[in-house]
C-alpha cells in the first residue's frame, strides 16, 4: 500500500448479522484503491444452505471466499497472504478469538497494515462508568491488548451506538426493556419516553465503514462516533403512530425499574441480562455526542437513512 489507501481487504464475520451489512456495503462500494475484497469464513457457513444465496450473490460481485478456523494460526496466515486490510465482525462470543487474530497481523503478517476490531456498538469508553458494564469487558480487553502489544497495525473502532433496527424490537419475553410492536400497536418506553438516543441503522453501519475506509487521514487510529440519526422513545412512537395510523398502547418502565430487572437477571444468569445492561446505558445518555465523526468521514445527516425508513422497515418485518 503506497498510500494509506486500502487495497486488498479482508472481512472475518462477514456473514453475521452486522457483518452481512458491512460485507455488502463494501462490495458494492467504488472504492478505487481496493483491488481485492475476500471474506474469511468457516467451512460450516461455507455449506450452509441459508447462507449459499448470500455468498452466491457476494461471489458474482467478484469477492473471494477463503475457508479456515479462525483459532488455528496456520489457517489465519494463510488468510492474511498480500491482505492490507482487516474488517473483523466476529460475534459477542468469539470477540477474544480477536487477540490471537491481532496477533497474528501485527507480527507475522507483514501485507497487514490497518485492522477494524469487532466493534459497531455501544461506546465502551464513553465515560468512568463504562469500564465497569459487564457485557463491555470483552472489547475492552481486546483494546488493552492493543495499547499494550500491538506495535505496527493502525486501528480503527467504528462505534455505532446501538442498531435502529433492534432497538425498536422487544426482546420478546424481556418487553419491559422497552421497544415497539408494529403490528400489536404496543410500545414500552423508558422512563418518560423524552431522553435522546444515538442510533445507527444496520446498512448505515456498512455505508460508515466504507466511509471510513476511504479516509484513513480521518479514521486510521481513532475511535469514530458515528450514528445514522438521534431520537427518543417518542419520537420513534409518534413516527410509528404516524406511518400506521394507530393509537399506540403505552407501557412505562421507570429507570430504577429497569435497573432492578438488570440486577436480577444477571442474578439469575438470564441471557437477556446484556439487553437490560445496553437499553439501562442508552437511556441513560451515553450514546449522545457534542459532534460525531460522520462529518469528519464526509457523510452529512442527509447521506444516513432517517427514523422513517427504520421504522417503514419494522411495520412491513423487513428489519435485519
Ligand atoms: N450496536 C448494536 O446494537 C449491536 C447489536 C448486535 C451486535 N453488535 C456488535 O456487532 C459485532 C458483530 O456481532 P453480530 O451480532 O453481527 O455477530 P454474529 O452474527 O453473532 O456473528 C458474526 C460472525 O462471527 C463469526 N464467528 C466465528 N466463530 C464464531 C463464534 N465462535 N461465535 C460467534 N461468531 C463466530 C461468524 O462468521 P462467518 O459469517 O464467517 O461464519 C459469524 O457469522 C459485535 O461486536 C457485536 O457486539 C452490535
Amino acid at each position: 500500500m503506497a498510500t494509506s489507501l486500502p487495497s486488498k481487504i479482508l472481512i472475518i464475520g462477514a456473514t453475521g448479522a452486522i457483518g452481512k451489512h458491512i460485507t455488502s456495503a463494501i462490495a458494492s462500494a467504488s472504492l478505487q484503491s481496493v483491488s481485492r475484497v475476500s471474506i474469511f469464513t468457516s467451512a460450516a457457513t461455507v455449506a450452509s444452505p441459508q447462507k449459499q444465496p448470500l455468498l452466491a450473490s457476494w461471489k458474482q460481485q467478484g469477492l473471494s471466499v477463503i475457508t479456515g478456523d479462525i483459532t488455528k494460526p496456520e489457517d489465519v496466515r494463510a488468510a492474511y497472504r498480500d491482505i492490507d486490510t482487516v474488517v473483523c465482525c466476529l460475534g459477542r462470543t468469539a470477540l477474544l478469538e480477536q487477540i490471537e487474530l491481532l496477533r497474528i497481523a501485527d507480527e507475522e503478517a507483514s501485507s497487514v497494515r490497518w485492522f477494524f476490531p469487532s466493534e459497531y456498538g455501544t461506546d465502551i469508553e464513553y465515560d468512568e462508568t463504562s469500564r465497569d458494564e459487564k457485557p463491555h469487558q470483552n472489547k475492552l480487553k481486546v483494546r488493552a491488548v492493543i495499547r499494550d502489544e500491538i506495535k505496527k497495525l493502525k486501528i480503527t473502532y467504528v462505534v455505532t451506538g446501538p442498531y435502529a433496527d433492534m432497538f425498536l424490537d422487544f426482546k420478546r419475553g424481556h418487553e419491559s426493556a422497552g421497544g415497539f410492536d408494529a403490528q400489536a400497536h404496543q410500545a414500552v418506553l423508558i422512563g418518560d419516553g423524552n431522553d435522546k438516543v444515538g442510533l445507527t441503522t444496520m446498512p448505515d453501519v456498512g455505508k460508515l465503514v466504507v466511509a471510513a475506509l476511504a479516509k484513513p487521514e480521518a479514521s486510521m487510529n481513532k475511535a469514530l462516533k458515528v450514528q445514522s440519526f438521534v431520537a427518543t422513545p417518542r419520537d420513534i412512537l409518534a413516527e410509528f403512530e404516524s406511518q400506521t395510523g394507530a393509537k399506540f398502547d403505552i407501557k412505562y418502565t421507570a429507570m430504577d425499574t429497569l435497573k432492578e430487572e438488570e440486577k436480577t437477571a444477571w442474578a439469575k444468569s438470564d441471557p437477556a441480562a446484556a439487553t437490560f445492561t445496553l437499553r439501562r446505558i442508552w437511556a441513560q445518555g451515553k450514546t449522545l455526542y457534542e459532534k460525531t465523526d460522520n462529518e469528519s468521514l464526509g457523510l452529512a445527516l442527509q447521506d444516513m437513512e432517517p427514523l422513517s425508513a427504520v421504522v417503514q422497515r419494522a411495520i412491513r418485518g423487513e428489519n435485519q
